[in-house]
Order: C-alpha cells, then sequence, then structure tokens
C-alpha cells in the first residue's frame, strides 16, 4: 500500500468529541518519546505532518489523521511520561483508558518499543493491560538504526519470551526506523491486509 494523501483532521481531549464518520482507526502508542510522531510521518512520507520534539511529551492529545481518505491514523500521548503533573498524568491516562476499550472503529492498536533496550517494566504493563481489555495489537520496535540488529533481536526475542506466559500466539512485530525507513513495508502492508481482509467492521 502506498499512502497517496495524509491530512491532519483535528485533535481531541476525550473519545466522545472524536470524528463519528466510522472509518477505520488503527493507534499509535508508546512511551514518550518512542518515536510515535517520526513513526507516522515515515509511513505517510512527510517531514512534518505530525510534531517531534526532542522532549519527551510533545503529542498530548488524540490526534486523527485521515489517510487515502480511507481511513485514520490516531496518535495517542505516550505513556510514562514522568514530567507533567500526578493530576494531569491521571488525566491523559484516563482519556486513554476510555479511548482504547470504547471506541468502535478502533481496529488495531501499535504498541511502539525502543528497539536499544530490554524489556521495559512501563511497556510490558500496557501490553499486559491490552490483552485484559482483549484488544488487538502488533509490536513495533523503534529507533532500528540505533540498536545494532543482534542487539534488536535480543531484546524482541525477550519480549518474546516474556509474553508468552500471557498469550497463546506472539503478536505481529515489526521492526522500522523512520531514520532509515526500515519496516515500513511490512507494516503498511500488513494495515492493507486487515483492510483487504476486511477483518474490522470499519473497513470498507
Ligand atoms: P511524544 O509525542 O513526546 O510522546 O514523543 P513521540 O513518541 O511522538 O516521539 P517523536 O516522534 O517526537 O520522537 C522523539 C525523538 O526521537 C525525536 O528526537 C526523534 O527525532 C527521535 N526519533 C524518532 N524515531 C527515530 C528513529 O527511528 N531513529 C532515530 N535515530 N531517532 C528517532
Ligand atoms: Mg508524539
Amino acid at each position: 500500500m502506498n499512502i497517496q494523501t495524509a491530512t491532519f483532521i483535528g485533535s481531541y481531549v476525550e473519545e466522545k468529541s472524536c470524528p463519528t464518520n466510522a472509518l477505520a482507526e488503527f493507534a499509535f502508542i508508546g512511551r514518550s518519546n518512542v518515536g510515535k510522531s517520526s513513526l507516522i510521518n515515515m509511513l505517510c512520507n512527510r517531514k512534518d505532518l505530525v510534531k517531534i520534539s526532542r522532549s519527551p511529551g510533545k503529542t498530548q492529545t488524540l490526534n486523527f489523521f485521515l489517510i487515502n481518505n480511507q481511513f485514520y491514523f490516531v496518535d495517542l500521548p505516550g505513556y510514562g511520561y514522568a514530567k507533567v503533573s500526578r493530576e494531569m498524568r491521571k488525566k491523559w491516562e484516563l482519556m486513554i483508558k476510555e479511548y482504547l476499550t470504547s471506541r468502535e472503529p478502533l481496529q488495531f492498536i501499535f504498541i511502539l518499543i525502543d528497539a536499544r533496550h530490554e524489556p521495559q517494566k512501563i511497556d510490558l504493563e500496557f501490553v499486559n493491560q491490552l490483552i485484559d481489555w482483549k484488544l488487538p495489537f502488533g509490536l513495533v520496535f523503534t529507533k532500528s538504526d540505533k540498536s545494532g540488529k543482534s542487539k534488536t533481536w535480543e531484546n524482541v526475542h525477550q519480549f518474546h519470551d516474556i509474553l508468552r506466559s500471557r498469550k497463546e500466539t506472539i503478536p505481529e512485530t515489526f521492526i522500522t526506523s523512520a531514520e532509515t525507513r526500515e519496516g515500513k513495508e511490512e507494516l503498511l502492508g500488513f494495515i492493507e491486509h486487515l483492510i483487504d481482509n476486511k477483518l474490522g467492521k470499519y473497513i470498507k
């Protein structure tokens, strides 16, 4: 699949105010600064569709991008960002939980994980949460250009080993880099597969 058009539609602070035209949605989430916004830009062949920052915590809302006039990419705020007040963090967590658990058009969630690190508690907790909520998700390892191939695979396998105790099937996994564009075809191909096989009710 090629992305021909990608348009920013809006930022929302609660699930209830998100677009209601029932197009399929694919969400991107991961710890703050993991590269969510950069990945969306890379998939869309754009430099500045989504704002990127050196300091974590840039994305604070549910940001909708209309892709090929057919479906949405949704950029979610990062979890585990320490430099906001407890109160603010609670608000984000509630907004994300509400969106993920009650959003009907949501087809699939991509959880982004920094390829350079061994499995982190915060990522495992989030994955476990999605398993408990019975939501469909895949793992996207980011910044592969900064991690050696063998180190990346070591981290991926460790993550899979931990998941095996909780899940019968290993989630779909992608190795990506916004710098080298590694993983772009695989990820877009997977989304296309979901759409072509009408695997979700909002996919038409
Ligand atoms: P928040 O919205 O703040 O939670 O961050 P985010 O997850 O959207 O991350 P963002 O895309 O803003 O990237 C954070 C930093 O990592 C930026 O400095 C990016 O340039 C850098 N970065 C993102 N992806 C990659 C990558 O694949 N390779 C390298 N080398 N740097 C990356
Ligand atoms: Mg961001």
